[in-house]
């Protein structure tokens, strides 16, 4: 193994060395090449959560290397705030503006049946909206807030815009995780509660575990794909490190306090979703990345996914969305 592999692991494994700045700016030096500058041009690639931090510079990325972006929020006045911002520092730049609130599954369901009849090929879906609820929150068909915007509504929106993604010959979703998701294992046992309706309901856990969730149904994504003879829509999750954006400082004030002098900027933060959607790497089972490396989906010391937990996620989601993991057969929409 070469060093810089060693030491990209050892940073990995350090937590604090690997997703602070200081991983980013070792990594860079040794790093997989940046994609071609244009190397996005005549391409389509939607941004959700692009009104703030991560989503928005992940947005402003790609618009650089010539993407046509469609940045998507709930909040029209934020859309078109980010939307003007973005045109204003580059004046070239080819802006869709989209309104929907991911938390509304019907809402979602609406607006991708309204981009599968506007756009007839779709390169990329950067799956990055995300949010915290202090308490547990209902969404307008019942669902636990951050599993319909974290989990819901990703895996919906891929299902419907599944054709004009494989109408592109070459497109990517990724999935924005987080390295929290790594402390939130899925457990057979949690599969009746995946909502916390009965269990108490903790606002970190229920963030990570939906992480969680996020990076195993981009895998069963993935792979249901590539059996299916349609591996040319490549789907991958990520994290992006530790960022300063105004989500954390909403949202985990204390945290960003400590940490502030270490906090990644928020294009540092997008930086490995605009090169997994510019430069389309090949990736292994896992499909899970960080600074542009694959990285394991669990430690080394653990078991990986229980495979009754996974069955379980994946039925629950299906169900609750009407839409299947993969290529659907043609029974599954009778
Ligand atoms: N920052 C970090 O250190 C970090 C670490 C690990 C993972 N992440 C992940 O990175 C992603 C971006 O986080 P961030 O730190 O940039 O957070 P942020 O500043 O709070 O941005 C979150 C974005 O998601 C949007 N959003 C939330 N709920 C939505 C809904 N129901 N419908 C549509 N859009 C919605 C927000 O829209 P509004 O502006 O309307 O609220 C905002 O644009 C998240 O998925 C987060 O979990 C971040």
């Amino acid at each position: 193994m070469p060093v810089t592999a060693l030491v990209d692991a050892a940073l990995d494994r350090s937590i604090v060395g690997g997703y602070t700045r200081i991983g980013s700016a070792l990594r860079r030096r040794w790093w997989p090449a940046d994609p071609e500058p244009g190397s996005l041009r005549g391409r389509r690639i939607v941004v959700t959560g692009a009104t703030s931090g991560i989503g928005e510079a992940a947005a402003s990325g790609l618009a650089r290397l010539g993407a046509t972006v469609h940045l998507l929020g709930r909040n029209p006045d934020k859309v078109g705030a980010s939307a003007e911002a973005l045109r204003r520092a580059q004046p070239d730049a080819e802006i869709e503006e989209e309104i929907c609130d991911l938390a509304d599954l019907d809402a979602v369901q609406a607006w991708a049946l309204g981009l599968r009849d506007r756009v007839p090929a779709l390169h990329g879906v950067l799956h990055n909206a995300g949010l915290m609820t202090p308490e547990r929150t209902e969404t307008a068909q019942g669902h636990e807030a951050t599993l319909a915007v974290h989990v819901l509504a990703p895996h919906l929106m891929t299902a419907l815009l599944l054709d004009p993604l494989r109408a592109a010959h070459g497109s990517s979703v990724v999935w924005m995780s987080s390295g929290g998701m790594y402390g939130a294992r899925l457990h057979a046992d949690d599969a009746d509660d995946l909502e916390y309706r009965v269990g108490r309901y903790d606002a970190v856990q229920a963030y990570a575990r939906t992480k969680r969730m996020q990076v195993v149904l981009a895998d069963a994504w993935a792979q249901s794909l590539r059996a299916a003879g349609a591996g040319d829509v490549r789907v991958e999750s990520m994290h992006p490190g530790w960022v300063a954006t105004p989500g954390v400082s909403q949202h985990l004030p204390t945290f960003e306090k400590v940490t502030r002098p270490l906090l990644r900027g928020p294009a540092d933060g997008a930086d490995t979703a605009v090169w997994l959607l510019a430069t389309r790497p090949m990736s292994r089972p896992g499909h899970f990345w960080h600074d542009r490396v694959q990285r394991p989906t669990t430690f080394g010391w653990e078991r990986g996914h229980d495979p009754v937990a996974v069955a379980a996620l994946i039925d629950y989601v299906e169900k609750a969305t009407g839409e299947p993991i993969g290529v659907p057969s043609p029974t599954d929409r009778d």
